[in-house]
């Protein structure tokens, strides 16, 4: 994870560049990085898309977006340099005439002639083929210099569509070149964690099925799923969330230490842990995952409809918007214990957080004093929207008599006057300084295929029906049924 920038000029090119995904989190984050001094002088920036709008009407358009997104960081200074930076493109994506101007921009004397070419696909999955292509085309491929492609997810609607999407871009770029987002890994508690486990000598020795019980994985979310039923309706919980985000949390938090930060060195530690997932066999279906949808209720102070009254939704849809899952990882460190994965939409409060509960003491000594029950410890580390790590352990009360209380070893690690990052902050620059270790190599994607396709496959035999729960709770009850144990339950705080 060298952050040094490459040496030489750069281009980054945003395909997509007037739609949501460019206006919520690429401009925003390539700003920021832009007001912290993080953008390389030669780095140039090139807007694509259809919209046929000339240079003003780009820059009208940008200003509004990052002064809106970016609110109290907004700084003209830093603005007027990164719109300096900017060229826009109007074209189809289809259209090869398109790709000649693009290549036009490319080569204006700006940068001299560039080989070190990021292209940024904030666009629909299914342009990513004919995207390829026509890069291909006019220039941009194979063994083509520093060229690369960034792709968001879905890859794939399951193991064989992200396969056959695979080898078609295979077609036109080496696997070097091929930047899979997840953009859970670019979070800062994600990364944290690599360090908490492995820069500690304190934590790494309990972290297995001696001591630790169980792991829970969650991300709620209060929001539903706003204007992207198109999308939605059809992915579900299951693909958009646990097949890449929670699973990506789950190799992070189960993997063996690797041999070094190389993007390659980690990424083969968490492909083991993938493989070793233990397929969910037809039988423990029902046991092991469950669905619902949300239905009308109350989000705060506000009442929401249910999902099958979203726009855009089909009716009668049975698209799941929550999702519970049991797995179980057959390996030395990890056997017999149940990691319960969790994910969905309008649940009660936003929350997402690892959550690991230890094994209890194997000598109950205070069973005869006053203490009647000792709970389990449990290391939290929250994701959002508070970074945060703690422990909780026993400490005895102050006075007489032996009562114990939970204390909290604290180890939030920002300080107030550290700006939080986003996400995409991170793996832009990673992009533009050609550093892979937090994207997605084929192999993850994959195999995080591979434990989600039994799932689908089971729930493709039963589409009549699906549970539901009210907006603003905690999600079905039906998913307590996952849990081995009973003194196992959901922990919805951190
Ligand atoms: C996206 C999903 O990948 O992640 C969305 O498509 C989801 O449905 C989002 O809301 C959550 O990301 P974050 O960073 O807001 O937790």
């Amino acid at each position: 994870m060298d952050k040094d920038a490459p040496p030489g000029p750069c281009y980054f090119v945003i395909f997509g560049a007037t739609g949501s995904l460019a206006s919520l989190k690429l401009l925003p984050a390539l700003f920021h990085l832009e007001a912290a001094g993080r953008l390389h002088d030669d780095l140039r920036l090139l807007a694509f898309s259809r919209r046929l709008w000339n240079q003003e009407q780009w820059q009208r358009h940008m200003r509004q977006v990052v002064e809106e997104q970016a609110g109290g960081r907004f700084s003209a200074e830093a603005y007027s340099r990164f719109a300096g930076r900017f060229e826009y493109v109007a074209g189809d994506l289809h259209d090869p005439e398109a790709y000649r101007r693009l290549v036009e921009a490319l080569s204006r004397p700006r940068l001299g002639s560039c080989e070190n070419i990021a292209f940024y696909l904030a666009i629909s999955p299914k342009d990513f083929g004919v995207v390829s292509q026509r890069l291909s085309e006019a220039g941009f491929s194979k063994h083509s210099g520093r060229h690369r492609i960034v792709l968001e997810k879905p890859f794939g609607e399951d193991i064989e569509s992200a396969r056959a999407l695979n080898a078609l871009l295979h077609r036109y770029f080496d696997e070097e070149q091929i930047y899979r987002i997840d953009h859970y890994l670019g979070k800062e508690t994600v990364q944290n964690l690599l360090v908490f486990r492995f820069a500690n000598t304190l934590i790494e020795p309990v972290w297995n099925r001696n001591y630790i019980d169980h792991v829970q994985i969650t991300v709620a979310e209060q929001q539903g799923i706003g204007s992207r039923a198109g999308y939605y309706d059809h992915a579900g919980a299951l693909r958009d969330m646990l097949q890449n985000h929670l699973m990506q949390l789950l190799t992070v938090v189960a993997m063996e230490p690797p041999a070094t930060l190389e993007a390659d060195a980690l990424r083969d530690e968490k492909v083991k842990v993938l493989r070793s997932i233990r397929p969910i066999a037809r039988q423990a279906a029902h046991a092991s995952v469950f669905r619902a949808q949300y239905a009308a209720g109350r989000v705060g102070a506000k009442e929401v409809p249910g999902y099958q009254d979203e726009a855009g939704v089909a009716a009668h849809s049975t698209t799941e918007t929550y999702v519970a899952a049991k797995f179980y990882i057959d390996n030395w460190r990890w056997g017999g214990v149940p990691f319960y994965l969790r994910t969905g939409k309008r649940l009660a409060e936003p929350l997402s957080a690892v959550s690991i509960r230890f094994r209890q003491p194997p000598q109950q000594l205070f069973r005869e004093t006053p203490m009647e029950h000792v709970d389990p410890n449990w290391v939290v580390l929250s994701i959002q929207p508070k970074e945060c790590m703690h422990m909780e352990i026993h400490a005895k009360q102050p006075g007489l008599g032996m009562r114990t209380r939970m204390i909290r070893l604290d180890a939030s690690y920002r300080r107030h006057d550290e700006v939080p990052l986003d996400a995409y902050e991170t793996l832009l620059l990673d992009v533009i300084q050609g550093d892979r270790s937090l994207f997605l190599r084929f192999d993850e994607v994959e195999l995080a295929w591979r434990v989600v396709d039994p799932i689908l496959h089971h729930w493709a035999r039963e589409t009549g029906f699906i549970h539901t729960y009210p907006a603003g709770s905690w999600g079905p009850e039906g998913a307590d049924r996952l849990f081995d144990g009973d003194d196992q339950c959901w922990r919805n705080s951190i």
